[in-house]
This record gives C-alpha cells, structure tokens and sequence, in this order.
C-alpha cells in the first residue's frame, strides 16, 4: 500500500519547528506543497528556505502572524487558499508551554496558554472550514497527554490541550457530513524539542519523562510525522475524530504516578 500525498495542500499552523516542522517536511517529500505560519519573520524565512529544498522548488509559502489573532490566521488562510488552491490538510500545532505549579500562574500566564492552544486551534479550524477543499480535507490537530493525564506544573496546558480534544471530537461530529475529517495527534515525549527542553531541562527530569512512558524513550518527530502523513492520506478516509497517541503508551500508563517530584525539583 502506498502512501502519497501528491498534489495535495497543506497548511501548517506552528509549522516552522520542532514536531510541527517535521511534519512539514514529511508532507512536502510525500508530494504535497506546504504553507507554514508562526510569529517570527526568520523562522518562517529559515523554514520555507529548507521546504523549498525538500521540494526541489519554491513553492513553500509562509506567513509570519500569531494564532491568537483570528484575523491574521484568516488573512493567511485566504491568501494560502489563493495561490495554492483549496486546502486540503490543515495542521494546528502552535503551542506555548512552561513548567509552573498553579498557584504561580498569573490569570495572564494561564490565558496566554489557552489563547495559543485552544483559542489559536479554533480560529486555525474555523479559517480552515471556510478554506477547505469542498468535500474532502483533512484537519489534524496536535494535542498532548496532558489532555487526558493531570501533569505536575501543568495545570493551564491540560486545561487547554484537554479543550483541544473536546473541540476535535466536536468537529468531527458537525464537519464529517461535509466531507471534512478532523482528528488530532497526541505526541508523546519527543527527543530534540523545545516542549521537553522546557519540561525535562534536567537528566532527572529527563529520566522521570522516561520512566513515565511505558516503551521507556522519547520519541521522534519523525515518528509522530508518519502518523501525520497517514492521516491526511485517501488512506485515512474513514478515520474521524480520532485521538491518535504517538506516546509509546504514556498515556495508558498514567504520567502521574511519575511526578511527585517534579516541583520540587523546579524549585530547587
Ligand atoms: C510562570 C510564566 C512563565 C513561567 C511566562 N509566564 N513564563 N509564569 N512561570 N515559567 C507568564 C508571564 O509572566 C506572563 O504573565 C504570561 O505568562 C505571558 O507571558 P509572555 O512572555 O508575555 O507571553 P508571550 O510572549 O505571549 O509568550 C507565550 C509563552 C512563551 C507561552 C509564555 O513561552 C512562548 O511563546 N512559547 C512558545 C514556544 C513553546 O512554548 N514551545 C513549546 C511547546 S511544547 P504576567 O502576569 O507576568 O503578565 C508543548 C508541550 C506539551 O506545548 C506537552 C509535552 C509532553
Ligand atoms: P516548538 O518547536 O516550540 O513549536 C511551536 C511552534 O508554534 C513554533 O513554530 C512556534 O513558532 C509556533 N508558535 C508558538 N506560539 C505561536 C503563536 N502564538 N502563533 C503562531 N505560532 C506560534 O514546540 P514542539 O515541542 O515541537 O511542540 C509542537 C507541538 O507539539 C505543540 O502543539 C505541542 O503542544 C505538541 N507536543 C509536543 C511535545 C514534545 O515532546 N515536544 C509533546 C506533546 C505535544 P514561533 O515562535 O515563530 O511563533
């Protein structure tokens, strides 16, 4: 069975590094020609230099805008739309993430999170329902176990990747009679990225991520951009709604358990 993307668009929200970045580049070698948006000028610039690359042409697109702002993830869609044609994959993988126990979370500290993880994620899945190709496009979004498992130090990123859940399920349900799939990815603990440099910034830290996960290692962004590519496929036709775990099973396992220690940890 072969895979392909060819000939399809793609449209990555937070796609201009680690996790995001990876499935960008496995879209655009399966065929597909990719659009990225973030915030900063250079890493959309150093971005769509290296797609191009991959591509063998310059046809990368990118768009420097902060999902937070649904008119600037709009504009970004519709111009996308414009020169590409109709969508017919959309990521939602701009996140924000610090480790810090709840009673330090300032009321702007916790919204700044779920304004980037949930209420980004909406305005990426709104401007993509009015983008999308009539009648078959697949949305992805990128969530976390801390969706589903209460994490040490984490309070404001499970209340919104748990939001992102609940809001891919909900689509699924209105858009499926549309033709439009939207199913999200809950990446495990992945090597090399800026989310575990910031949650396991110490090897204690980083061993307790380990343990937590019950194949016993981070993972790599190259395995949670195969499951990507998989499911923006034709392949993928009758997926919907699914939360799909590239976690090696950190989820079934419960991270809880692991973390007594991690704020004491933070404060030491
Ligand atoms: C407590 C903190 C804090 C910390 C920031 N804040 N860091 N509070 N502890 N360590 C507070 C600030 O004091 C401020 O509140 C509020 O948060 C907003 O901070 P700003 O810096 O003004 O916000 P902004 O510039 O919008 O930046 C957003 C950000 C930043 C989330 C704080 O870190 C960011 O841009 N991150 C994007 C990159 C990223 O995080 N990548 C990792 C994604 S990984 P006050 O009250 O002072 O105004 C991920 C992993 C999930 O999501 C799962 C892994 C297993
Ligand atoms: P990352 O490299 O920091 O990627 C985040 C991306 O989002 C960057 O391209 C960043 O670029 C962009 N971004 C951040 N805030 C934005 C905003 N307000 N508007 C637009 N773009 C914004 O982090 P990562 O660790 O690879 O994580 C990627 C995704 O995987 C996130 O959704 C994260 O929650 C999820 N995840 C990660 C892990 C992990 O182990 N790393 C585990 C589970 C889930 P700019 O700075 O230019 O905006």
């Amino acid at each position: 069975m072969e895979i392909t993307l060819q000939g399809k668009t793609a449209f990555i929200a937070g796609g201009t590094s680690g996790i995001n970045l990876g499935i960008a580049r496995a879209m655009v070698r399966e065929g597909a020609r990719v659009a990225v948006l973030s915030r900063s000028q250079d890493k959309v610039d150093a971005a769509v230099a290296e797609l191009n690359d991959i591509a063998g042409a310059s046809t990368t697109l990118g768009f420097a805008a902060d999902v937070r702002q649904g008119d600037a993830v709009e504009a970004a869609m519709a111009e996308a739309a414009e020169i590409m044609g109709p969508l017919d994959i959309v990521v939602s993988g701009a996140a924000g993430n610090f480790l810090a126990p709840a009673e330090a979370l300032s009321s702007n500290a916790f919204r700044a999170v779920m304004e980037i993880d949930l209420l980004g994620t909406f305005h990426v899945m709104s401007s993509a329902f009015r983008h999308a190709r009539e009648g078959k496009a697949s949305f992805i979004n990128i969530s976390a176990p801390q969706a589903s498992i209460p994490f040490w130090g984490q309070a404001h990123v499970c209340s919104a990747k748990a939001g992102v859940d609940m809001l891919t399920k909900t689509l699924a349900l209105e858009w499926g009679p549309k033709g439009i799939r939207v199913n999200a990815i809950v990446p495990g603990p992945i090597a090399n990225t800026e989310g575990m440099a910031r949650l396991a910034a110490t090897p204690e830290l980083e061993e307790i991520a380990k343990v937590s996960v019950p194949s016993r290692r981070f993972g790599e962004a190259d395995e949670v951009a195969t499951a990507a590519v998989y499911l923006a496929s034709d392949q993928a036709a009758y997926v919907n709604g699914a939360i799909f775990c590239v976690d090696g099973g950190q989820v079934v396992g419960g991270a809880t358990l692991m973390q007594p220690d991690v704020l004491n940890m933070m404060s030491s």
